[in-house]
């Protein structure tokens, strides 16, 4: 195949995705795997990057050009994530087709997407508002199931507004596609009846709740340092959001300022090794137990997760604070159980006793917690059944 596919070569790819998606449990209901059935996905990638690796383990992306052949075309209709733009200030070519660098855009995974969708619980008569437009596929799902004129998305990059709204119209949609930073909002549109982010914030901004009425529901990824997860919200009468964690698991690209980069990081100068400190809880089980990293993440919300390699070739995952202080516990090993730290050797006490509470509670699972944004902008995390609560920082 060496031109693009047209919708009946496409059809049988558009199908097996679809019935991939009620299989797995992702489509639940059947407005949505009618308007999976509508969109064809190759229209919202003509220019897409595949990840790969180096013999270093690298990771590289590598530029596919639409769906030309059947390969492409059955990886367009696959459930991953298609990356689409990088950031230029990381993007190094490393071969012909080829980049290095920091995705800043993507097709998200048709699984997240729509299980993100179906989480929403959206109506006939809906107003949507979406964050984070991208390639405009998923405006395109929101258009099939209630109309474009119902569909308002913003996207902080210009140049991807025009792509979206090209392939938009390919596809034959033509919602409301906006340029502009998300995280305003929309303050021209009104009030929405829905609003769900595809790009990540560290809290709900002020203006999703001025936009919102009693009712709407909010659903996006709140990005804290150690983790973040998807949260689905109520917005009540009095402006308060309250809702949880949702058990569909899944993070997106931060929310960003500029239209195509990520602004360099500050990180403070580490504090000098101090000493090593026994620990309860192994590097295994920071990895193994995505709920525990979320109540890590609440638990030290100003706090990072970051691996590191030493120079005698150890791997070891390490926490660090804005203020220098770090800590770190090596992947495998017999000092598996031993913490190096520097700074305040209360960072890791926090660690520890994050992991003494969670195996306490029964090890609750990510949907036990409940995310709350009191009106004036307050958030916190709390678990229910033993009424813990833990602040989350104000934007
Ligand atoms: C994962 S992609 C979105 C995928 C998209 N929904 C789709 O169906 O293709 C995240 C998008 O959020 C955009 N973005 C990042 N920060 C933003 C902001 N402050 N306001 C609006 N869009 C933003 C990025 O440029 C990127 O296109």
């Amino acid at each position: 195949m060496n031109t693009p596919p047209s919708l009946t070569e496409a059809r049988p790819y558009m199908t097996t995705l679809a019935t991939e998606l009620i299989k797995s449990g992702a489509i639940r209901t059947r407005p949505w795997t009618r308007a999976f059935g509508d969109v064809p996905r190759h229209l919202f990638v003509p220019r897409w990057l595949r990840q790969d690796q180096d013999h270093r383990g690298i990771t590289v992306w590598r530029e596919h050009h639409g769906a030309t052949t059947d390969e492409d075309l059955a990886a367009v209709y696959s459930d991953q994530t298609l990356v689409t733009a990088l950031d230029p200030d990381t993007a190094e070519q490393f071969d012909d087709g080829a980049w290095t660098g920091i995705p800043v855009s993507s097709s998200t995974l048709p699984s997240l997407m729509v299980r993100m969708l179906e989480d929403l619980r959206i109506a006939d008569g809906h107003r949507v508002l979406e964050i984070g437009t991208g390639t405009g596929y998923n405006a395109a799902l929101l258009s099939a199931r209630l109309g474009a004129d119902l569909v308002h998305s913003v996207e902080i990059d210009p140049e991807l507004v025009a792509a979206a709204r090209r392939h938009l119209a390919a596809a034959g949609f033509a919602p409301h596609v906006l340029a502009g930073d998300g995280t305003l909002g929309h303050p021209e549109g009104g009030t929405f009846d829905r609003i769900i982010a595809t790009c990540s914030v560290p809290s709900v901004p002020a203006a999703w709740i001025e936009q919102s009425r009693p009712g709407t529901i909010l659903v996006t990824d709140i990005a804290l340092g150690v983790e973040g997860g998807l949260v689905r919200l109520k917005v009540d009468d009095r402006g308060r959001a309250v809702g949880r964690f949702t058990t569909t698991a899944g993070r997106f690209m931060a929310a960003r300022s500029d239209a195509k980069r990520y602004p360099p990081r500050h990180r403070p100068e580490p504090a000098p090794e101090a000493g090593t400190l026994p620990s309860s809880v192994a590097a295994a089980d920071i990895r193994a137990h995505y709920p525990f990293r979320l109540l890590l993440s609440v638990s030290l919300p100003e706090a990072e997760l970051v691996y590191h390699l030493d120079e005698a070739g150890t791997t070891a995952l390490q926490i660090q604070d804005p203020e220098g202080s770090w800590a770190r516990i090596p992947l495998a090993g017999d000092a598996a159980r031993t913490v190096t730290y520097g700074g305040d050797p209360r960072l890791w006490a926090r660690v520890d006793s994050a992991w003494q509470w969670w195996c306490a509670a029964g090890r609750p699972s990510h949907d036990a917690f409940t995310y709350t944004r009191e009106a004036d902008g307050r958030a916190y995390a709390s678990h229910a059944p033993t009424g813990a609560r833990w602040s989350l920082p104000r934007p």
